[in-house]
């Protein structure tokens, strides 16, 4: 912090170098540089950042080592491997997040569709959902032939409204899906609360959220069920792979069966003779054992790197007008930033158009992102609506009730508004949040030039 000068004394001390320059008569390359700095990249000034954010996956010895065991080995499936690459990994993630069962899967999608077949959600059923999500969120509700009711989003938080999450349950209610959306815990409280009093589980989708905390509790494993990815962007990853933590045995029991084409779960492992429930296959390979295992050995140590320096950033941009970081629930005692997300308030900037301030951003160096469109609204609801499956399954009238009730007015404004930074940003120094906040102030000051350019 000590090193930062604030912009008041930035620009005085470097007006007055440049002056000083002047008076004494000196060439000044610095002034032509200087103006060159100031003015925006996108119209051909000098960028703020030239360098690259740390890359993404970082690799070490041991992810070279694990992965060349089990080449080596000839064990690439974990059913039969010995030791299981895949059995560490969920032992270790279970000593991690303090869930008594952990079931390591093929990805996030599989271990929200194998919790869902746990959870008996099927045809007719209603899912609360948010709309602010990544669509595999949605997509597995559709598969199970049940229809994914959308909770309006705190536009504050981007979380799902937990207070709007009463008034969205019917008879038909099967379960609540709230999403720690961008490593940020929902409103677990509120949550746990409604369910509790209508007799309905939740299932958490942590699958950007690996070490969050809702009071010093690790999300994942405080609902009945909560799903994990490790797909090549999070920040767990193996390239493609998932995970289901569960306190309750009989749940995770179902779902190990459900995973595994439905076969009978034994207490040394698994039976291929008895087939006990439709499933499917769902298993994670031993390789994705084996990064899992050289990875996690990684990640707190990343995860408390950003979390320092998402403080430091939200220190930063919270003295810039018309930029809102998101708020955090007092209730979240730690954040796994996988986004940085804020709300961009263009009439601080002039009346600059998101996407205009979005290119600015990224000419001066800074990768950033729009975040999601609202799926409440997109084409595939419709779509699955109108199927031969739904079309059996529901009425016209309760596809046209649902139609009905399905407006999420805050999250269209925040899909408007939003703008997130990726969490390989946040593995960097202090300096790079500098950059970053630098890179934000410029747009500003030149919000009118790029208006009219
Ligand atoms: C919130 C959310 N849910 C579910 C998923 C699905 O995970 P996967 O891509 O591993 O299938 C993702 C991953 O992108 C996600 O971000």
């Amino acid at each position: 912090m000590e090193h930062m000068p604030t912009r008041r004394t930035f620009i005085s001390r470097t007006v007055a170098a440049v002056a000083g320059l002047e008076l004494a008569g000196t060439y000044s390359p610095l002034t032509f540089a200087r103006s060159n700095a100031a003015k925006p990249a996108i119209l051909g000034g000098s960028p703020v950042r030239t360098e690259p954010f740390p890359s993404w996956p970082q690799i070490a010895e041991n992810d070279e080592k694990g992965w060349e065991s089990v080449l080596r080995h000839k064990e690439w499936c974990r059913l039969g491997a010995k030791p299981s690459y895949a059995t560490q990994f969920e032992e270790t993630w279970k000593s991690m997040t303090g869930g008594k069962y952990c079931l390591a899967t093929a990805s996030g999608t599989t271990a929200l569709l194998t919790s869902l077949n746990a959870l008996d959600v099927g045809p007719g059923d209603e899912v609360l959902v948010p709309p602010y999500t990544f669509v595999a969120t949605i997509n597995v509700v559709f598969l199970q032939h049940a229809l994914p009711v959308f909770v309006d989003t705190d536009r504050e938080t981007f979380q799902m409204d937990a207070n709007k999450v009463e008034a969205a349950i019917s008879a038909q209610t099967k379960c609540i899906l709230p999403v720690h959306l961008g490593g940020s815990p929902a409103n677990m409280d509120k949550i746990l609360t409604v369910a509790q009093n209508h007799n309905l589980p939740v299932l958490e989708d942590a699958c950007q959220a690996h070490l969050a905390e809702w009071r010093n509790q690790k999300v994942g494993q405080i609902g009945d069920l909560g799903c994990f990815s490790f797909q090549a962007s999070k920040n767990l990853n193996c390239g493609e792979g998932g995970a289901i933590l569960s306190n309750h045995q009989e749940l995770m029991e179902r779902c190990k069966s459900f995973h595994n084409n439905g076969r009978a779960v034994t207490p040394s492992g698994y039976r291929d003779t008895d087939y006990l429930i439709n499933g499917s296959n769902f298993r994670i390979t031993e390789f994705q054992g084996a990064l899992l295992v050289a990875q996690m050995s990684r990640l707190d140590a990343q995860s408390r790197t950003r979390t320092e320096n998402a403080t430091y950033l939200t220190k930063l941009l919270s003295e810039i007008p018309g930029i809102t970081p998101a708020r955090l629930y007092d209730g979240c005692t730690r954040n796994a930033y996988h986004l940085y997300m804020l709300r961009y308030d263009k009439d601080h900037f002039g009346g600059l158009p998101r996407d205009r301030f979005l290119k600015a951003l990224e000419a001066e160096g800074i990768p950033c992102d729009k975040g999601y469109t609202p799926l409440n609204k997109q084409p595939f609801i419709e779509a699955s609506l109108n199927s031969r499956a739904f079309r059996k399954i529901y009425t016209d009238q309760e596809l046209s009730r649902y139609r009905e009730r399905n407006q999420c007015p805050e999250n269209d404004q925040l899909c408007g508004e939003a703008v997130w930074f990726f969490q390989t940003m946040l593995l960097g120094t202090k300096h790079d949040m500098d950059q970053i906040a630098e890179a934000i102030r410029k747009v500003q000051e030149n919000a009118g030039e790029l208006v009219r350019s």
